[in-house]
């Protein structure tokens, strides 16, 4: 692997623990101002010092980010649909790598919507953009996306996008867990992260869920609204990088989570960069 393309993929996945807590708050761009991120900027702030990098587009990032801060960027280069679309597959890539370059970001990020309507069209954008980024070294992340009119969360159907997006040349994954989520990751040569998907009943479902994705072999998480619709999000992403960093289990995280709450500020996990 070229020095470019490896210098990005471990500013993201820390060769510390070879893990990674990516920080996704990139939903605006089909979702509009979803809950608790109707202000990015107060969302995401916070958050910074224990993200491994943020996922976002270029509006948040140019928005609501300031440059000075230090953690890698993740950006969200695909879209053209929305909540009240007919359908949300219907995506092009929307930024030109150009940009990317411009916005010094570490990995490019885009949706494939394998067994809708528009797989053809979401595949050969992938294709296209791998094409770009191994062009300037860097990596793109498939987001094998599950839309309201696709409700498939198994390992089949997972695996299958995965091994596709895999396939033609997407340096990092992102999926969602499903049961005998292990088969998804036996069959994807390149390294996994899990989303969060919607907002999970407890914090500990949501830990549960980080800690047996990670146990089955994902190298991280990709989290959004199970951290920043949480009552308490910085708690929250310390308590998510105990389980992918530290290997936690899922009541360590609680406990972790519970002396956050007591303590306030007081700092229990090393932030990956200082705060401002
Ligand atoms: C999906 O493609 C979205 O853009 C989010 O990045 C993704 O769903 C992760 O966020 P969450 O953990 O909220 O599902």
């Amino acid at each position: 692997m070229d020095w470019g393309m490896s210098n990005r993929i471990s500013r993201i996945i820390k060769p510390s623990s070879g893990k990674s807590v990516m920080l996704a708050v990139d939903h605006g761009y089909f979702m509009g101002p979803t809950h608790n991120l109707e202000q990015p900027r107060k969302t995401i702030e916070p958050l910074i010092p224990y993200a491994d990098a943020l996922m976002l587009t270029r509006g948040v990032l140019r928005t609501s980010v300031d440059p000075k801060r230090d953690v890698p960027i993740i950006l969200r280069v695909s879209g053209g649909a929305s909540i009240v679309s007919k359908t949300l597959s219907n995506e092009a890539i929307t930024t030109s790598v150009r940009d990317a370059i411009r916005l010094n970001v570490s990995a490019l990020a885009l949706s494939i919507f394998v067994g809708s309507e528009h797989e053809h069209q979401t595949l050969t954008n992938l294709s296209r953009l791998v094409d770009e980024g191994e062009d300037y070294g860097i990596p793109v992340l498939a987001v094998t996306a599950v839309g309201k009119e696709l409700e498939k969360r198994d390992a089949r159907y997972l695996a299958l996008s995965c091994r596709i997006a895999a396939e033609l040349g997407a340096r990092l994954v992102k999926t969602y867990y499903c049961e005998e989520f292990s088969r998804v990751v036996q069959g994807c040569p390149v390294p996994l992260v899990v989303a969060g998907g919607p907002k999970l009943e407890t914090e500990l479902d949501a830990f549960q869920l980080a800690y047996d994705a990670i146990a089955e072999g994902a190298v991280g998480v990709d989290m959004g609204r199970n951290i920043w619709q949480s009552e308490h999000p910085v708690a929250m992403i310390q308590a998510v990088r105990e389980i992918v960093h530290e290997r936690a289990t899922v009541r360590e995280a609680k406990q972790a989570y519970d002396e956050y709450l007591k303590t306030g500020p007081k700092l229990l996990a090393k932030p990956t960069v200082p705060a401002n």
